[in-house]
């Protein structure tokens, strides 16, 4: 059998060996990303040692990924792909919360707490006391819902960054349920802006770009409930010296708060705080399944 395969023949090429799956959707991606990665290919005229180089950036990925340390999510973040998926999959113009990527810093196995637990696991820190409320789009409390929360410290430093190992255990992260008024609520520590990891490939690019790698002071959520479809967000500090030039994308207007600094007092769970301390409080709204 002859074969005379041209540039341009042979994309499609390529695709009819997916015509075969029983799956649609598997071939509609394939056939779509093939035509895509082809076209990128012909425009930019790639060359072999630069695809070598892309192919080596892949592989020195995955080596240095570990269930701590996740770059491959980190380039899909740092390429904007994490929050243009956001965008894609959200309900725009409806009242359910908008929904911020996951970043690499959430953690399979974090302990449970109760509300008003402090999570910070000792971290020392100002202390930070979140309140917050989930709703359904008409506004009525879920109760039950599952509430996982994940923060950095004070200097920036997620538990799983702190080198010098101040913990043995997780710190600064925890999973609540909402009582029966869909309230959640915890101490922590406030957290603070810090760069992406730039020890790895994706610093590479950062610094080839001469790119800003910081992300504004932040919490993450994620939300689960029966009946609701799983909500990942995060809320940024209002006046923080990075908001508007996330290095992904993630600070949008409508998920930027108010974290507010009190002096020594009564915090809003009835403790007696004797430093200075920060509140910040939000409703989160979550879409019917
Ligand atoms: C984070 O928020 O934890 C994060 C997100 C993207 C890149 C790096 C960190
Ligand atoms: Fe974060």
């Amino acid at each position: 059998m002859s074969s005379n395969l041209t540039e341009e023949t042979l994309t499609a090429a390529v695709q009819q060996t997916f015509d075969d799956s029983t799956d649609q959707r598997f071939r509609q991606l394939f056939v779509c990303l093939v035509q895509h990665l082809h076209d990128f290919a012909r425009e930019v005229r790639l060359t072999g040692d630069e695809w070598f180089t892309a192919m080596d950036f892949i592989e020195r990925m995955g080596k240095i990924s570990t269930p701590t340390r996740q770059e491959v999510v980190l380039l899909s973040d740092i390429l904007g792909l994490s929050m243009l998926l956001d965008k894609i999959n959200q309900h725009a113009g409806s009242s359910v919360t908008d929904s911020a990527l996951l970043g690499p810093f959430y953690v399979e196995g974090r302990p449970t707490a109760a509300n008003g637990d402090d999570i910070s696991n000792g971290v020392a820190g100002t202390p930070m006391f979140v309140t917050g409320r989930v709703v359904d789009d008409q506004g009525s409390p879920i109760a039950g819902a599952k509430v996982d929360t994940w923060h950095s410290d004070g200097q920036g430093f997620y538990d799983v960054q702190q080198t010098e190992k101040l913990h043995d255990e997780f710190a600064m992260r925890a999973l609540l349920t909402t009582d029966d008024d869909g309230r959640f609520w915890y101490r922590s520590v406030t957290p603070r802006y810090y760069p992406t990891p730039t020890d790895g490939p994706c610093g590479e690019i950062m610094r080839a770009a001469n790119r800003s790698v910081m992300r504004p002071q932040h919490v993450h959520f994620w939300f689960h409930a029966e009946g609701y479809q799983p909500l990942i967000t995060q809320l940024f500090y209002r006046d923080d010296p990075y908001i508007g030039r996330d290095a992904v994308f993630a600070d949008q207007d409508s998920l930027q708060a108010d974290f507010v600094r009190h002096e020594s007092g009564i915090a809003p769970d009835g403790t007696a705080v004797e430093q200075p301390f920060v509140t910040l409080d939000w409703t989160f709204t979550l879409a019917a399944e």
